[in-house]
């Protein structure tokens, strides 16, 4: 998160800076400025100048930014390495939804950031001219990748799964296209002959997706703390349509840096703010009823059968289990016992599938009436 609020923060800044760039209005302005721009920040008056190709000397220290992509994506993959690989069957496998090996959940994980790469690559080369065609591709690529990942992992993994995909296609967009354009440039400008100017419109354009694809990419990497997200039964649907508000809300943002008033803006904050109203209706838990005396019987009986007690202490069931929380201290409310026994987390197994929504209920009927919730 850390590496990532550096790039995107530099992300956002540059496209700002290139948006707001006028043509150079000083009578001595230096040959081959094709803009500039005037800030203020932190106490003093910058004046930025955009060269359309190369100044005539390079300059020395040239400040390059890519460490934030590269830091991001690797500490990204060592977490998941560490948080999902490392205990794949208990977090990156769910057998309710499919039952693959742990080992080969890996393997499809890895393949898939590779295969993300190589298939945005090569649309991004075949669409060069056409930016509308790309765009719907690429959007429902994203839906694909959503839809094939929830029915592939574990529904917590597959929203990072989907994050991590776009997440190694923007550093990829980095590392692969938009630095060698930046290398290309000063080559070409210490062998004195003009860079070739393909470069520089295709780092453009990645430029232009990784921009649109930031804050889609936020969302999946703070997914995991918003259970009633990748929880509900259409998981894949949601995340494509906070993907899209993300998406949609970053277009207004470049639209204003471009120049639009505000007032010519309104509908995106409006649409935007009412999508996520809609989808939070949508998600909205449904209203439980109060625990029944049968329900917690009923419960009590699940808590039982399903093997809660071999990992929690819970007097009322005669349960001394030690490897999760005792629950008689940790008093749960019942939405918390329903999302843990539904989606699991870490060592806690995911009971979906396993035990009916209505024995779910009753355990979490149970478990919080008897702890005294
Ligand atoms: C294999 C051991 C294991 C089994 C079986 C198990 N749990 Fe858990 N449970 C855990 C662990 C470990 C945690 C802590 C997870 C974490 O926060 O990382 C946990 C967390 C919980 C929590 C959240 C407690 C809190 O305050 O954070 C609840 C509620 C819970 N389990 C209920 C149940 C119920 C009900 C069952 C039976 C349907 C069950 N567990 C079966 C290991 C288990």
């Amino acid at each position: 998160m850390v590496a990532a609020i550096a790039w995107i923060g530099t992300s956002f800044y540059y496209i700002a800076l290139d948006l707001h760039l006028l043509p150079p209005r000083r009578p001595d302005v230096e040959d081959g400025v094709g803009g500039e721009v005037w800030e203020i920040h932190g106490g003093g008056f910058y004046r930025v100048e955009k060269y359309r190709v190369a100044p005539k000397e390079l300059p020395e220290p040239l400040h390059w930014f890519k460490w934030e992509a590269y830091t991001t994506w690797l500490s990204g993959f060592f977490l998941f390495v560490v948080l999902y690989y490392a205990s794949a069957s208990s977090t990156l496998v769910d057998r309710s939804v499919a039952d693959v090996a742990p080992w080969l959940a890996v393997v499809l994980s890895c393949s898939l950031l590779l295969a993300a790469w190589v298939i945005y690559d090569g649309l991004c080369l075949w669409l060069e001219r056409n930016d509308r065609a790309l765009a719907v591709l690429l959007a429902i690529g994203i839906v694909g990748a959503a839809y094939g990942t929830s029915h592939l992992f574990a529904p917590r993994a597959a929203y990072l799964q989907v994050g991590a995909m776009i997440g190694t296609i923007m550093a990829a967009n980095v590392l692969f296209v938009i630095i060698p354009g930046q290398r290309e440039l000063v080559r070409a400008k210490r062998e004195g002959r003009d860079p070739d100017p393909s470069y520089g419109i295709k780092g453009k354009q990645r430029s232009v997706h990784n921009n649109y694809l930031t804050l889609p990419v936020v969302f999946a990497m703070l997914s995991g703390h918003f259970p009633v997200t990748y929880g509900h039964s259409f998981s894949w649907a949601v995340l494509v349509a906070m993907m899209a508000i993300g998406a949609w809300i970053r277009h207004a943002f470049n639209l204003h840096h471009r120049g639009v008033p505000l007032r010519g803006l309104w509908a995106i904050p409006v649409t935007a703010a009412a999508a996520i109203a809609a989808v939070a209706v949508w998600l909205r838990p449904a209203s439980t009823p109060p625990a029944t005396a049968g329900s917690v019987t009923a419960g009590k009986a699940v808590f039982r059968s399903a093997g809660c007690a071999s990992c929690h202490t819970l007097r009322d069931a005669g349960a001394t289990g030690t490897v999760g929380p005792n629950l008689d201290r940790a008093k749960p409310s019942r939405e918390l016992v329903l999302e843990r026994v539904t989606n699991g987390l870490g060592v806690m197994p995911s009971f979906r599938g396993r035990l009916s929504s209505a024995q779910i209920e009753a355990v979490a009927a149970y478990v919080s009436h008897v702890s005294g919730r």
